[in-house]
């Protein structure tokens, strides 16, 4: 079997954790490249013996069989219609910038006009098989709430004159729904639109974001009430020692992805 093609879209924590491992995976082994903005400060990080592309036409030569985007909210808009519309299947980390309905209508048509296809990674989060399975229950109720330290958020901390390293107690930074969420805070409330996607939506997915000074990782907790009984999910991630603003576990999410993707027995 020859070796499996693969993009990465961005090459900063995640994406490097992602092609460390698939670099030195066997059988069938992997061929990477990776698209990065012109001029970025990234292109220094990427091994030698992979190929900086540079747009869609590049990634369209290239021919691979999965793109990743491990970038952020912007690579979403820019270069994942691109490669939908060019039948590729893409599995994207920033999956907050779907809270922008009119972006999620142009990427599912762009892969029904091409025939690629959009995959949703779990990232930080696990439980989202549970949430798929009860998201046409009526009386469903679902809760996401992020808790971090305050280092975590020292900036918007201050914007409501705490100051961070003195919090005694916690404080809730936000409540409101998910779509609210992904919108304002772009680089951490990835999780909350998985959330959304796979249960009720945006608007009926209920988020708290809660500084706390006796959290010492980022934690998230769900929890999921039906007709059909209830869910609570605590995970506690430690940071990417590249990106503290990462989960270091949200590689280890899409390396999961890529081999379910190219693996014959599929776990949904
Ligand atoms: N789903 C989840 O649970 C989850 C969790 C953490 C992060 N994320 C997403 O993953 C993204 C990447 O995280 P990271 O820790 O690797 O970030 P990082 O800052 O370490 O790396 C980002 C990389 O993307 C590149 N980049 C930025 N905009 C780009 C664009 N428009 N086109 C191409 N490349 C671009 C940067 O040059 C850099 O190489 C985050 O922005 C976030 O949206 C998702």
């Amino acid at each position: 079997m020859s070796a499996r093609r693969v993009v990465l879209i961005g090459y900063g924590a995640i994406a490097g954790d992602i092609a460390e491992a698939l670099r030195v995976a066997r059988e069938p082994g992997y061929a990477l490249a990776v698209l990065l903005r012109p001029g970025s400060s990234s292109a220094g990080r990427v091994p030698k013996d992979m190929p900086i592309l540079d747009g869609s036409d590049a990634v369209a030569a290239f021919a691979p069989d999965l793109v990743i985007e491990a970038a952020g909210h912007g690579a979403v808009r820019e270069s994942v219609p691109a490669c939908l519309a060019l039948g590729l299947p893409v599995l994207i980390s920033s999956i907050g910038a779907l809270h922008d309905d009119a972006l999620y209508a142009d990427l599912v048509a762009a892969a029904r006009r091409g025939g690629g296809r959009l995959l949703l990674a779990s990232g930080a989060l696990g439980g989202l098989d549970y949430v798929r399975a009860v998201c046409h229950a009526k009386q469903l109720e679902l809760r996401y709430e992020s808790r971090k330290p305050p280092a975590a958020w020292a900036a918007e901390l201050r914007a409501l004159g705490h100051d961070p390293a003195a919090l005694a107690v916690p404080v809730t930074l936000f409540s409101g729904t998910a779509r609210e969420a992904a919108a304002r805070y772009p680089q951490n409330l990835n999780v909350a639109a998985a959330l959304a996607l796979a249960g009720p939506g945006f608007e009926a997915t209920g988020v708290d974001v809660v500084c706390d000074p006796a959290a010492s990782g980022n934690t998230h907790v769900v929890r999921a009430s039906s007709e059909f009984g209830t869910m609570s999910l605590e995970i506690a991630n430690q940071p990417s020692p590249t990106n503290p603003k990462s989960s270091w576990i949200v590689a280890q999410a899409l390396l999961a992805a890529v081999d379910q993707h190219f693996c014959p027995v599929v776990m949904m």
